[in-house]
């Protein structure tokens, strides 16, 4: 997760290059730049919606923000856990803190919320939120795998509302991405016609290695099980759900839902594709066995524009594949076109020409690696500016989110998942 640099900022796995690269991302990316100062009149009121460990990062960020010379405050919190939410206020001594994430919605000196719960409730208080008039920073993934539907009204609902909207990515931090993006959209590698990407890692440590804060916690006034559930399946209280709720099928997806939206959102946006006309999967616990979910998944998806992908991961080896060593445990991408590839190495976006074009080898230098708070610092600045064009707006998070959810119900049915364009559905 993230660490610190010398200067305290906090910073994600890969380092953040200097503020000159960051202005030159502005090209390629959307029309607020990392790291450009917004005007500083505007104060933005900050809430932050679950206390775990996702948030602290949030927390982190928009802390140090605020410290050097961001006009952000941190102004309440709201976890279904008191002893989570009020560590969280103690330590950034935030005034409000809720247990209910609508009465921090109500409160009028929050104009942006953090979402860091568990996935299920992710889209539920996104929506809840850009109706009360607030800007959402929403983790991935989006949803739960089981909600499609709602995956496609919290699209509409953010497009209606007009609020700026963002999701929780690593890989939509990362400049390199967005210089891909650029370059494909620009034609260099021709007619793109396959990708492959994909996120490997070893143990478990994001599900079994989940910390259980109090194995003598109970609901009550201090822990709230019916919240925590949702819309999941009613079940009687469980400490391990409770605390480690990324080994059940029931709130988290394993591999396809936890971790390949960082690498797939990328890709999907270097491609500038939509919904998979479809999707098979494969996969299963072939390395850990108490858990429910899988450990192992990969997934193969054909898209209209006549575009493969592939998307592989592993939770039992790590090794990214040629061209890594970028530090980040997401494979990285290759994206094939008729004219060539582009794929990364090191720290240069590379052009290979692909056999018989006449196109030349090109090495391109990666202007801003993965950041987190300069990722953090463009959501603020949009928000400020009244820019939905975020660095992962709602639209590519609901494409992205369809094609992980058609991933999962191939895997689960054995069967190939289709998407239907005319009804905006998937049929298997
Ligand atoms: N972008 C990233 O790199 C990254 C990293 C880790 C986690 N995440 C995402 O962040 C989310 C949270 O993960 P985490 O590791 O922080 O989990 P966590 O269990 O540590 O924290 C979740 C918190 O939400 C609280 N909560 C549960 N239901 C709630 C509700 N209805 N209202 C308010 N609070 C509620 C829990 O009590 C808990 O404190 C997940 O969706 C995960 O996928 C993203």
């Amino acid at each position: 997760m993230s660490d610190k640099q010398g200067s305290g900022k906090p910073v994600s796995r890969r380092h953040f290059m200097g503020t000159a690269a960051a202005a030159a991302l502005a090209a390629t990316a959307a029309p607020r730049a990392f790291g450009q100062a917004a005007s500083p009149n505007e104060r933005i009121g900050a809430g932050f919606i679950g206390c775990g460990g996702r948030s602290g990062a949030h927390m982190q960020a928009v802390n140090w923000l605020k410290d050097h010379g961001v006009n952000v405050e941190m102004v309440a919190a709201c976890d279904v856990y008191r002893p989570r939410l009020n560590k969280a206020v103690e330590k950034y001594k935030m005034p409000k803190a809720y247990m209910d994430h609508r009465e921090l919605l109500a409160d009028p000196n929050v104009d942006v919320v953090f979402i860091a719960t568990p996935d299920h409730h992710h889209a539920y208080a996104a929506i809840d939120a850009v109706q009360a008039g607030k800007d959402v920073y929403c983790e991935k993934p989006v949803t739960h795998w089981r909600q499609f539907e709602l995956t496609k009204r919290l699209a509409q609902e953010v497009t209606k509302s007009g609020r700026v909207f963002q999701l929780g990515t690593q890989g939509m931090s990362d400049g390199a991405y967005h210089q891909m993006r650029k370059l494909v959209k620009d034609g260099l590698i021709g007619q793109p016609i396959h990708a492959e990407c994909g996120y490997f890692r070893v143990g478990d440590w994001g599900e079994r290695g989940m910390p259980i804060d109090d194995p003598n916690a109970v609901p009550g006034p201090d822990l709230n099980w019916e919240a925590f559930l949702g819309d999941s399946p009613k079940r009687p209280f469980d400490i391990s759900r409770f605390f480690r709720w990324r080994m059940y099928e029931d709130y988290a997806g394993g591999p396809s839902t936890d971790l390949f939206p960082h690498s797939l959102t990328p890709v999907m946006s270097i491609l500038g594709v939509k919904w998979p006309s479809s999707a098979v999967a494969t996969g299963g616990k072939f390395r850990s066995e108490e858990r429910e979910i899988p450990d192992t998944f990969n997934m193969l998806m054909d898209f209209p524009e006549k575009i493969t992908v592939a998307v592989l991961g592993t939770q039992g080896n790590d090794y990214q594949g040629a061209g890594g060593g970028r530090g980040a445990p997401g494979r990285v991408p290759i994206v094939r076109g008729w004219d060539g590839s582009l794929t990364i190495q090191d720290k240069e976006v590379v052009f290979i020409p692909a056999d018989g074009s006449d196109k030349k080898p090109q090495r391109f230098p990666i202007e801003q690696n993965e950041d987190f708070t300069e990722y953090v610092r463009n959501f603020l600045n949009c928000c400020r500016e009244k820019n939905t064009a975020t660095q992962s707006p709602v639209d590519l998070a609901y494409y992205t989110q369809t094609a992980l959810i058609m991933g999962m119900l191939a895997l689960r049915e054995g069967k190939t998942a289709k998407f239907d364009l005319q009804t905006e559905t998937i049929v298997i």
